[in-house]
Parts: structure tokens; C-alpha cells; sequence
């Protein structure tokens, strides 16, 4: 039997996604085991476990049919998917953050350059390149937060969700470049291909979403 294949985003958005699956029908508690495999099965469907940042890629290029990712993700990655229905949950920022005692105030408009960590190099830089301010990015992995305070850069663009990061690294955000929240997508091929499967998956995703409505 042909089967559908959902990739899934690692961390602080799984437990969630699985339980916006599981109401609509779809089982994939088996990925919260904390084992370390990193493909499931449930009845006709596959669940791949993935770095966040890559789940647009697996969709993209059709290893997996459907997705849940980061509005943040998706938009760094720029891929042409299809992104019908924004879930809901997982709501944070991608902001600009600075030392609570920079000792310049931060103001786009006299800022003609910034030295600035990210995880999201393409979003920053169209960002500050919109502003006629020339950027010059250092991508890190994770733990962005500690380059303003070894000197790697002046400032940061991440996520902000609590600011529990953020305080506790002695940091303050001083502009928001976009808000995020988790998005369904799906890759254009499979929903054609795989028509019959996937769009009784997305009329139960849209009958979901406007009963909480
Ligand atoms: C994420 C993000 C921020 C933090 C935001 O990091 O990069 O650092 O969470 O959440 P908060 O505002 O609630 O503190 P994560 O813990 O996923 O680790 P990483 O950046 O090292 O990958
Ligand atoms: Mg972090």
C-alpha cells in the first residue's frame, strides 16, 4: 500500500505536532519513545524525526509528502511548497537581540552596518539589506545568544519565545523581524500524485482548525 509521509521537527515543537496529529486521527505518538531511531510507522503512514531547520527539505524534494514546521524555517529555506493551513501552536519571533548595556542605542535609521550572529543568515540579510544596511553574518548552530558575549558579534537574530534565553544571558530585544507560528506544508508533486490520500488529511486538518476557531 502507498503511504504517506509526514517529517517531523525535532524539539521544542514535537510533543505538539504529534498531539495535532493524534486529533486528527493520525498516530505518531510512537515518535516521542526517545529511542534513536528516526523513522516510524503507523498504519498507512511514515514519520521521519528531523532537524527543524530541514523539514522544508525533506518536503521540497519529496522524501516526505507533508510537514509541520516553523513559519521561521520555512521562510529562511525558501523552498515552493504548498503551506495551506497555519496550526496554531509554537508561536515565537525571530527578533534582533543586543547586550542590556550596548553602549550605542540601536537605531535603524543612523546604522549603516551590524556584525550579527544567526541560525538564519538569508532572512537576516534580506532584512537589514530592506533597510539599506549592510550585514555581515556569522551563521552558528545553536546557543546564538553567547556571540555578543565573547565578542563574536554585536548583535544576534533568533527565536525568542519565553525571553528566559535572552535574560538570562543578559540580553534585550530591540527589533522583530517576523512573528512565527507552525505551519502545515506539502510538497506540490505529492499533492497531485497522491491526491486520494492526502486531501481527506487536509479536510480534516481544516475542519480541526475552524472548530477551535
Ligand atoms: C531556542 C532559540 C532561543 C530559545 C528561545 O534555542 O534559539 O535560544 O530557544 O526560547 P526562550 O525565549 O523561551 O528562551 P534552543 O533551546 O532550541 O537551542 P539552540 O539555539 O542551541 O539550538
Ligand atoms: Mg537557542
Amino acid at each position: 500500500m502507498e503511504k504517506v509521509t509526514f517529517a517531523l521537527p525535532k524539539g521544542r515543537l514535537l510533543k505538539e505536532a504529534v498531539d495535532f496529529l493524534s486529533s486528527v486521527g493520525i498516530d505518531a505518538s510512537e515518535v516521542l519513545t526517545q529511542t534513536r531511531k528516526l523513522i516510524f510507522e503507523w498504519e498507512g503512514y511514515r514519520f521521519l524525526l528531523v532537524k527543524p531547520m530541514d523539514v522544508p527539505t525533506y518536503v521540497y524534494y519529496a522524501a516526505a509528502d507533508l510537514g509541520i514546521a516553523g513559519k521561521d524555517v520555512i521562510e529562511e529555506k525558501g523552498y515552493d511548497l504548498y503551506e495551506p493551513f497555519d496550526l496554531g501552536f509554537g508561536a515565537c519571533r525571530l527578533s534582533v537581540a543586543e547586550p542590556v548595556n550596548a553602549p550605542e542605542p540601536y537605531d535603524l535609521e543612523k546604522l549603516s552596518y551590524i556584525r550579527v550572529a544567526t541560525k538564519y543568515p538569508r532572512i537576516t540579510d534580506a532584512y537589514f539589506r530592506s533597510k539599506g544596511i549592510h550585514p555581515e553574518i556569522i551563521t552558528l548552530y545553536g546557543s546564538v545568544e553567547l556571540a555578543p558575549l565573547v565578542g563574536l558579534t554585536d548583535r544576534i537574530v533568533d527565536l525568542v519565545q519565553t525571553g528566559n534565553t535572552l535574560k538570562a544571558n543578559g540580553l534585550k530585544e530591540v527589533d522583530t523581524i517576523l512573528h512565527s507560528t507552525a505551519r502545515l506544508i506539502v510538497n506540490k508533486a505529492s499533492l497531485k500524485t497522491k491526491y486520494s490520500l492526502i486531501k481527506p488529511i487536509l479536510d480534516r486538518v481544516k475542519g480541526k482548525l475552524l472548530t477551535q476557531k
